[in-house]
């Protein structure tokens, strides 16, 4: 039984001591502050272990709980309260399981406040949980979840705090950017953004944990994933999270992009459990999927984030589990049906327009705009964040062979597509 004599600490917001009290006053209803260390354990398989709460505990008795958790001492730091808790309740040195502080957070339930202090763990030795305080103990994959059979303060500290949530895309018109933020805020409203349209966001290597959900979107380009992108995928590195992959497309049609940006991530340790194609407009028009995404789809786009959480499975989705070669890049042609070549082709500056915002050099995701001469300088991947982006309307494409692609693309392609989602 717990020893309600026991001193704890009093503390303020950013945990420093202002008191003392005992264990029976930090939950008689007074709401003092103290601080309590929680171990979210992880196996490397990406599944969480819970403890049970045995039924003589007065607050949750049986419900399933985070790992290891417990008042900090008076006198106590939190690495030593974690050091003690995590060998009392789970027979587990600490020291051999290299756990991480995450975040700390108050927590206030009708009886306590608590300042909570979150330490993260991947362990696949023995756990032992001890008899004298817990009920046992289990990993679950994270879709076995059931918030009315785990405590309230679990449910909102592995949906909230642990499984982080990011959304990465890469967008230069900002079709993809919608799509791919209203997945992960359905997922997580407190999603981190990773914005790979900015090329320095692309060189910085990104490290991903088991427990995270990255929610990566790309638009198609000529059926697939932009081929700029592909050099950059060595700095991101999944280590077991989980990704959504997302990709638009300008009304034409997907193609391989979306199994390849699959491909992409479980090449870099990901593992894949969700994607989406997403009809948008197209880059090179006004017309062609105008207006897309509209709020209609972003709706459908949390819902499919919430889903995820809900239905998540650990397999990826039955279209990902193809080995077949990818379709080459799609070739636009003309009236004859000779290739359209509109590599080199680059947009041509108004430049009585221009009012020197400086808003289309930084939105270009090549960073090809030079900022003193405005000269298309570097690659150009047609992307139409200029031509879009400028409020004078300075910028565009003058090119007949990219015109008439355009105006194809327009005329063949003007029906409405829905999205598709996979789980
Ligand atoms: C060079 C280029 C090639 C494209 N190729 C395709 C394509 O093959 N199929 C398609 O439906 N849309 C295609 N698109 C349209 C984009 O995929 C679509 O507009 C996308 O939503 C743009 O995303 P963003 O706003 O995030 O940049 C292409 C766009 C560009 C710039
Ligand atoms: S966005 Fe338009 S107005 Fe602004 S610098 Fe570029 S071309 Fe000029
Ligand atoms: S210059 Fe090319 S790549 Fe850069 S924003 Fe304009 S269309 Fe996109």
């Amino acid at each position: 039984m717990d020893n309600q004599d026991e001193l704890l600490p009093i503390v303020d917001e950013e945990g420093k001591t202002i008191g003392k009290m005992t264990r029976g006053e930090a939950h008689d209803g007074s709401k003092q502050l103290h601080p309590v260390v929680h171990l979210q354990l992880f196996n490397g398989k990406g599944e969480i272990y819970l403890q049970k709460r045995p039924l003589w505990k007065p607050i949750q008795p049986g419900k399933w709980d985070t790992a290891c958790g417990g008042h900090v001492g008076y006198g106590e730091s939190t690495d030593e309260a974690l050091e003690r808790e995590v060998s009392e309740e789970l027979g587990i040195d600490v020291r051999s399981v290299g756990a991480r502080f995450v975040t700390k957070y108050v927590f206030e339930s009708k009886v306590e406040r608590e300042l909570v202090y979150v330490f993260k763990a991947v362990w696949d030795g023995d756990v032992k949980p001890s008899n004298d305080e817990l009920d046992g103990g289990r990993f679950f994959k994270v879709e076995e979840l059931k918030e009315e059979e785990c405590t309230p303060n679990f449910w909102q500290e592995f949906f909230g705090k642990i499984m982080k949530t990011y959304s990465i895309y890469f967008s230069g018109t900002g079709n993809t950017k919608k799509v791919v933020k209203a997945i992960a805020k359905g997922i997580d409203s407190n999603a981190e953004d990773v914005n790979w349209t900015d090329p320095a966001t692309r060189s910085i290597e990104h490290k991903f944990q088991s427990g995270d959900m990255v929610v990566f979107g790309v638009p198609t380009i000529a059926g697939r994933v932009p081929n700029v992108l592909l050099k950059s995928f060595v700095n991101i590195e999944g280590n077991g999270a989980k990704a959504v992959a997302v990709v638009t497309y300008g009304n034409r049609a997907y193609d391989d992009s979306l199994l390849e940006l699959a491909r992409l991530l479980k090449g870099r340790g990901f593992r894949v459990v969700g994607g989406a194609a997403f009809p948008a407009e197209h880059s090179f028009s006004r017309t062609l999927g105008a207006g897309r995404p509209d709020s209609e789809d972003l709706l459908q786009a949390a819902e499919f984030g919430r889903r995820v959480v809900a239905e998540i499975a650990d397999d990826e989705p039955e279209i990902f589990r193809t080995d077949r070669e990818l379709k080459p890049y799609f070739q636009p042609k003309d009236r004859d049906g000779n290739p359209i070549n509109i590599l080199k082709v680059k947009p041509v500056l108004d430049a009585g327009r221009c009012v020197e915002c400086g808003r289309c050099v930084r939105a270009c995701p090549m960073g090809s705009i030079d900022k003193k001469t405005m000269e298309v300088t570097g690659i150009c991947i047609k992307c139409c964040a200029c031509v879009k982006g400028c409020p004078e309307g300075a910028w565009s494409f003058a090119d007949a062979g990219f015109l008439y692609h355009k105006g194809e693309l327009e005329y063949l392609y003007g029906d409405r597509k829905e999205i598709e989602f996979y789980i």
